[in-house]
């Protein structure tokens, strides 16, 4: 196998770092504190650990607003925590990729600080400035909920600057030279360190031009291909993964011709996921599927049921969006922006049936699956706490005092209620064989275990009930068949003559002949074929 390749075979695990693992009791997880529990996450598994930003910053937006791109925040330990990190996870074949925020930085940065002290400073150029805020009119507002205009007024110099998210976080001038280089210089930095790739924040909004909606233009992927041309060369297994909210034409834009991004997200398939099981029914799943482009060899979809953003509504219609609020967001400080703010085992009323079935479609569809820290073990979320935050409450690991994640004072309020630490947490389900932890951990072992789910392609097979969705993945000679009953009743699904036969069950190792398949309510069913 090729190693450069090794991210279309691997399972990603998304941390937030301040909320995993305390080690020194401030309150705050740390780098320490992760590295200390590498062997859980090496228990389930897990290739390749994505850790959100850990840059010194004010956290106006939880550390997506950098004040330094040279360092890690001091809560968090210090640049040789994270070496030892790395070494710790690369012995244990983990990798580590961290957030790249290219787009904009804090306005704490020292760059923004000049820049807005005085029009004639050589740092003025960083960002974008105008005398107006009617340029580049109609582009959308992201953070609609709390911003009304992509502009922001500055006193001091009497002059409007760009911000595509909150105001506190300027948009970078990409048309300065300058700062192309300085960018190109973080990414040596952090993958001299060891690190093994990015996930790069909101890589759409690079560049600006009127008459445009500013995403996606065309100086913004030849500059992102400068990255990868500069990772090619230097760091051949790095990898660029890229957060681009877009529909799967404009998305495979991001790989090019295999000399872009590695991955990027599939964003129109993670609602189309949760809509086809709240309308008992995968066709919006099959769709889009028909629709997303096949993307160069090299090249990977990242695929995803949850995240710490709110699950993201905007890629679907107003009438879908409206069901899904009713189904998923039925109170309204549920709802943020054009999403939900909740975590998966919630959004599912916790019924486990859904739950498997929904991480059944994460690690069986064409891509590499990423895992939101903590649900792997079916972790609720804080609605009290305002914005995304309560998506990111510390991980519950045992039922010892605030769940054993800090012997301090977390820094945040815990997960009350039925889904607190002694209701769910990680040491009870490690020591139960038929926790949710287990199940995903088996879905997982089995995956790793045949390159069809990360490499094969993806045949659907027409079936006689609208709620059942069969498909084949196939590499060489592996042929997977899997199968899911989205309905709540059971129902028997007859297989087309050419796929009758016999199979192994890859989930309880039984020998099958099949011409018929019993499902089970939201079963789901993963099948190898043996012979005909
Ligand atoms: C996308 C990140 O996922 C989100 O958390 C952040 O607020 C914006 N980019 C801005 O960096």
């Amino acid at each position: 196998m090729n190693n450069k390749l090794w991210y279309k075979d691997a399972v990603f695990y998304q941390i937030s770092l301040r909320a995993f693992k305390d080690s020194n009791g401030d309150g705050h997880g740390d780098l320490r504190g992760l590295t200390e529990k590498l062997d859980y996450i090496q228990n389930l598994d897990v290739d390749c650990i994505w850790i959100m930003p850990i840059y010194p910053s004010p956290l106006r937006d939880d550390g997506y607003d950098i004040a330094d791109y040279y360092d890690v925040s001091d809560e968090y330990g210090k640049l040789d925590d994270l070496k030892a990190l790395v070494t710790a996870a690369h012995a244990r074949d983990i990798r580590i990729i961290m957030d790249l925020v290219l787009n904009h930085t804090s306005d704490q940065h020292l760059w923004f600080q000049k820049s807005r002290a005085d029009k004639n400073s050589a740092y003025r150029d960083y960002y974008v400035w105008s005398d107006t805020d009617k340029k580049y009119e109609g582009v959308r507002i992201i953070f609609g909920d709390i911003e009304k205009s992509n502009w922001a007024w500055d006193e001091k110099t009497q002059q409007y600057y760009w911000h595509r998210f909150f105001s506190s976080q300027p948009d970078l001038n990409f048309d300065n030279p300058v700062v192309q280089d300085e960018m190109l210089n973080v990414v040596r930095f952090w993958l001299t360190l060891g690190i093994d790739g990015f996930r790069v924040d909101a890589p759409t909004y690079l560049f600006e031009r009127e008459g445009t909606n500013c995403e996606s233009l065309p100086e913004t992927h030849t500059y992102l291909k400068r990255i990868r041309h500069l990772i090619d060369s230097e760091f051949p297994e790095a990898i660029m993964l890229a957060e681009s909210n877009q529909w799967p034409k404009e998305l495979s834009q991001y790989f090019s011709s295999g000399d872009e991004f590695h991955m990027a997200f599939h964003f129109p398939l993670m609602p189309r996921i949760f809509l086809s099981l709240a309308q008992n029914n995968p066709a919006p799943i099959i769709e889009i599927l028909k629709d997303t482009p096949k993307i160069p060899e090299n090249c990977q979809w990242a695929i995803f049921l949850r995240n710490h953003d709110e699950l993201s509504l905007e890629m679907v219609t107003d009438e879908e969006r409206e069901l899904m609020w009713r189904e998923f967001a039925p109170e309204p400080q549920m709802i943020l922006n054009l999403g939900i703010r909740r975590r998966l085992a919630p959004i599912l009323n916790n019924k486990r049936s859904k739950i498997e079935l929904i991480n059944s479609l994460l690690f069986t569809l064409p891509g590499s699956p990423i895992i939101y820290y903590g649900d792997e073990i079916g972790m609720g979320d804080n609605l009290n706490l305002p914005d995304r935050n309560g998506v990111r409450t510390p991980m519950q690991w045992n039922t010892s005092p605030n769940a054993g994640f800090t012997n301090g004072t977390p820094f945040t309020e815990m997960v009350k209620g039925d889904y607190d630490f002694q209701h769910v947490n990680a040491e009870t389900q490690l020591a139960n064989p038929d926790s949710l932890f287990h199940a995903l951990h088996r879905m997982i072992h089995i995956r790793k275990e045949h390159h069809a789910f990360g490499r094969g392609t993806i045949r659907f097979i027409e079936s006689n009930d609208p709620g059942i969705l069969a498909y084949a993945r196939e590499y060489g000679e592996e042929k997977i068949l899997v199968v899911h009953n989205f309905g709540d009743a059971a129902k028997s699904f007859i297989l087309p003559a050419e796929y009758q036969g016999e199979y192994i069950n890859l989930l309880s190792d039984e020998m099958q002949n099949i011409q018929s398949l019993n499902l089970n309510p939201y079963s789901y069913h993963w099948m190898k074929l043996h012979g005909k």
